[in-house]
């Protein structure tokens, strides 16, 4: 993948889900130099504000700002500007906003910040959902479709990647080569469980099927030992990384992926020309 360094901690992406900005800190600054990456995301930004992410950046890291904006494209416009202007690294929205939301907020991102745009990456479907969740939303595809459908509008877009379930990267790795794939839903074997992450898989298992980024909330955030956690973490990345992406999809897989793709593509095609 491009502009990823070898350094495997910079393949995790922490997420700071704390009520108490000080503690995000605490981790912040006790990790700093490490090359980990942060995320901001609600209940962080809620309660700190802009002030957290430039605390953050102050300590040298790296900011994903995790608001997942979803309005008209005008609002969403404005706030990829504010995103950009802050100077966060990387912040996403929901594809569900639509495609031309998504290109308002590629522009905002641009005028933000012309030398150095933060990177876009679209939610296909949360992670807590599955197939039987989507279906009572009247949604008939299942997440697996919706993920390849949402995914294919982000790329035409303009947008850097997605965030996804790490049962989709193999999917999304092969229709997208070059995206950033970003996968919440990683809980390692020993961790304990958490039960609203119907999709997930092992940091192992995620660098192998290829993703770009891992996001991993509770795993560290809520382990008697934190670092300790990361530590051991890392240790299994760095074990994997020799078969990043190595769990392609074979070429019956690759044949439904490019059946969807084709239905998808032509939905696509006609709404652009329509426009
Ligand atoms: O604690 P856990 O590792 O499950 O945390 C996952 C994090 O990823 C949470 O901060 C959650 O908001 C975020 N998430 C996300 N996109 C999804 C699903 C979860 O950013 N599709």
């Amino acid at each position: 993948m491009k502009n990823v360094s070898d350094n495997p901690n910079s393949r995790i992406i922490v997420a700071l889900d704390y009520s108490d900005p000080e503690k995000a800190m605490a981790l912040v600054n006790a990790c700093s130099g490490s090359g980990l990456k942060w995320k901001v995301g609600k209940e962080l930004f809620t309660i700190a504000g802009p002030d957290i992410v430039k605390r953050i950046q102050d300590a040298g890291g790296y900011v994903f700002l995790d608001l997942k904006y979803h309005d008209i494209p005008n609002t969403v416009g404005g706030a990829a500007k504010a995103a950009a202007k802050l100077g966060v690294d990387l912040f996403n929205l929901h594809a569900e906003g639509g495609f031309e939301m998504m290109e308002a907020a590629v522009s905002g991102a641009k005028a933000g910040n012309p030398d150095n745009p933060p990177k876009v990456v679209g939610v296909t479907v949360l992670t807590s959902l599955n197939d039987r969740d989507m279906n009572v939303m009247g949604n008939m595809d299942s997440a697996g479709a919706r993920v390849v459908r949402m995914g294919n509008l982000a790329r035409l877009a303009g947008l850097d990647g997605l965030v996804c379930s790490p049962k989709e990267l193999r999917d999304l790795r092969y229709m997208w080569p070059e995206a950033a794939l970003i996968t919440p839903g990683i809980v390692p074997e020993w961790a304990a469980d958490n039960k609203d992450q119907k999709r997930k898989m092992t940091p192992a298992q995620a660098i192998i099927d290829g993703t770009t980024y891992m996001v991993i909330g509770r795993a560290i955030t809520k382990a008697e030992n934190p670092l300790e956690a990361i530590e051991r973490i890392v240790r299994e990345i760095e074990e994997a990384m020799p078969n990043h992406g190595k769990n392609a999809l074979n070429i019956m897989e690759q044949q439904r992926v490019n059946y969807m793709l084709k239905m998808y593509q032509l939905d696509a095609d006609r709404f652009i020309k329509a426009r």
